[in-house]
């Protein structure tokens, strides 16, 4: 068995686990307890509050058994023991990351390379299928997005897709909104611009995490769909200007939405959301729904501005985008706190009828973890 140390007259632990030195401190070790009297077997919920754990908790005795590390805390004279595996997923005795805008493992940036090995799926096989379900999920918690082929060709299609793992969010635009062009030579000129890219609807609280498009009808020519990782966008812009990157980091852009009777959505975002330990949580980028910024200190706005541009022209880089055609019974679906998407011209007349809905994040990463559980 590997050697056990108390540090600091028992504030602490010192333990070797598969090889790497951790240390745990007493009252997280006591907090994260196993026990049936301090997590409710079943639902796994904790019994305790914090107030029920003495300030001055600490390890009085600590030893190995085949059962797993057994600990003895003071003044409670409480006994647990703890597996090995579930301490060293979740020990916390390491360099906290340096750099502004990491993210995590699970996470792949990516450019226009990507082209090669689009992640794509069979709707049907999705349905049916728990190992191909997983495999869908779990690329979009990579590359924040994936297509999908085989999808109904009829009206509300992009719920039953969101059906396949979570729940769709309605919105004042309903709970699917059609994205329709009616493209004749008559008003060719009007209707076949392009769509920047952006991210949707960052005038929300929050903007929602995940949106699906859906393709039920398509005899136009051009339109492509164009999809850029926003992670990427950032990493390239800290790369640029660091100052660039941190000062779209710090102050908050404001957006908004106010183009229909009775609706008024306003938020108060950065374009570049950092948590509090740097790690990159989302990108909201959207000209059309971008509100006058008042969050931005003078002294500040001309290189917040300066900022703003590298990131949009960033944006408007062919090797950071993937492009393809959406044709009848396709579908993408896209991290919308992530990878932004647009549109390329209409160059033919014709009809193009796509249809889209919004879901969480949250149901789509629990479900992905659910079925990851299962099949471990
Ligand atoms: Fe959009």
């Amino acid at each position: 068995m590997s050697p056990l140390q108390l540090l600091d007259a028992g504030a602490a632990l010192q333990v070797t686990l598969a090889g790497e030195v951790h240390r745990f401190h007493a009252i997280w070790l006591r907090d994260n307890a196993q026990d049936a009297q301090t997590r409710g077997p079943g639902h796994g919920q904790r019994l305790i509050t914090l107030r029920d754990i003495p300030p001055e908790t600490h390890i009085a005795e600590a030893a190995w058994s085949e059962a797993g590390l057994h600990l003895r805390f003071e003044p409670e004279g409480k006994r647990v023991t703890f597996d090995p595996a579930w301490l060293l997923a979740r020990a916390y005795d390491a360099p906290s990351p340096q750099t502004p805008g990491w993210t995590a493992e699970a996470i792949t940036r990516w450019d226009s390379r990507l082209a090669d090995h689009l992640p794509v799926e069979d709707f049907h096989a999705v349905a049916q299928d728990k190992a191909a379900r997983r495999r869908w999920l779990r690329a979009i918690a990579r590359y924040g997005f994936a297509r999908l082929t085989g999808v109904p060709t009829t009206d509300g299609a992009p719920t039953e897709v969101a059906r396949l793992f979570g729940y769709v969010r309605e919105t004042n635009y309903g709970r699917v909104f059609d994205v329709r062009a009616e493209v004749n030579p008559n008003n060719l000129a009007y209707t076949n611009l392009g769509l920047q890219a952006h991210t949707d609807d960052p005038y929300r609280d929050q903007a929602p995490g995940l949106q699906m498009l859906a393709c039920l009808a398509n005899t136009v020519q051009g339109g492509d769909s164009l999809l850029i990782d926003g992670f990427m966008v950032a990493e390239r812009l800290r790369q640029q200007s660091p100052q660039g990157f941190a000062l779209l980091a710090r102050h908050c852009a404001r957006f908004e939405y106010t183009g229909t009777a009775g609706v008024r959505l306003r938020a108060k975002r950065p374009m570049i959301e950092l948590g509090p330990d740097g790690e990159l949580i989302a990108i909201r980028f959207n000209n059309r729904a971008a509100a006058a910024f008042t969050d931005v200190p003078y002294e500040d706005m001309a290189a917040y501005y300066a900022a703003y541009r590298q990131m949009a022209e960033l944006i408007e880089d062919p090797a950071l985008a993937v492009t393809f055609k959406l044709e009848p019974g396709e579908l993408f679906i896209v991290d919308n706190l992530r990878v932004l998407h647009g549109r390329l011209p209409i160059t033919s007349s014709g009809q193009r009828w796509l249809q889209g809905c919004y879901a969480d994040r949250d149901s789509l990463l629990s479900t992905l973890a659910a079925l990851e559980e299962e099949a471990a």
